[in-house]
């Protein structure tokens, strides 16, 4: 008698805190559903606003994501005589007015080296957010209005790979 007696607070004790881990345990899932859903809902709202881009894709020769139609190639050419050519030069060899006073200097982009070492993402990357979001200088300036503009985007990295190719 005496000994079920002792026994019984233990088994208690050793129940309650299966509860507790039990409790933890169905919280864990719980949060983890709660991410899993959050995020597989912006994932689909990406995809379905990146839609109508994808639908273009055919006409599309280019292995990049997005496709790149004639009128963004217009505009992008704008884009590079407006913006880029101050200091990567009209040609892409760096060597624009305002290249003087900057170090490092501007991408020359018919650096071979370069235009094999680096990807399709990373150019994007690099006009988009900014030198600093692909580790290189800052005086390389992000274009955050372009976020809108895949396409465009897409043509300017295309505008840059074509000056390397020459
Ligand atoms: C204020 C001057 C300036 C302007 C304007 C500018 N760039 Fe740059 N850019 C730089 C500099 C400086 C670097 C070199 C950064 C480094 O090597 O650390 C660079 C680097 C780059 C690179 C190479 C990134 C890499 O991963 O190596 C790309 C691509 C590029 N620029 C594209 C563009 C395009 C396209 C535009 C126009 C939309 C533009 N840049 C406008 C100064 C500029």
């Amino acid at each position: 008698m005496k000994t079920y007696w002792c026994a019984m607070p233990s088994e208690l004790v050793i129940r309650r805190s299966r509860r507790v881990s039990e409790l933890a345990l169905l919280t864990l899932v719980l949060f983890g559903a709660v991410i899993c859903i959050t995020s597989c809902g912006s994932s689909k709202q990406e995809s379905v606003s990146q839609a109508p881009v994808s639908a273009e894709k055919e006409s599309d020769a280019q292995s990049g994501a997005v496709a790149v139609t004639n009128e963004a190639r217009t505009q992008a050419n704008d884009i590079f005589s407006s913006r880029c050519a101050v200091c990567h030069g009209p040609d892409g060899l760096g060597n624009g007015p305002g290249a003087a006073n900057l170090n490092p200097k501007p991408r020359n982009f018919h650096d071979k080296v370069w235009q094999k070492a680096v990807t399709d993402e990373e150019i994007e990357k690099a006009i988009l957010y900014g030198g600093s979001a692909v580790g290189k200088s800052p005086l390389m300036v992000p274009n955050p209005d372009l976020q809108s503009q895949p396409a465009v985007v897409a043509a300017l990295r295309e505008h840059v790979r074509q000056l390397g190719a020459k």
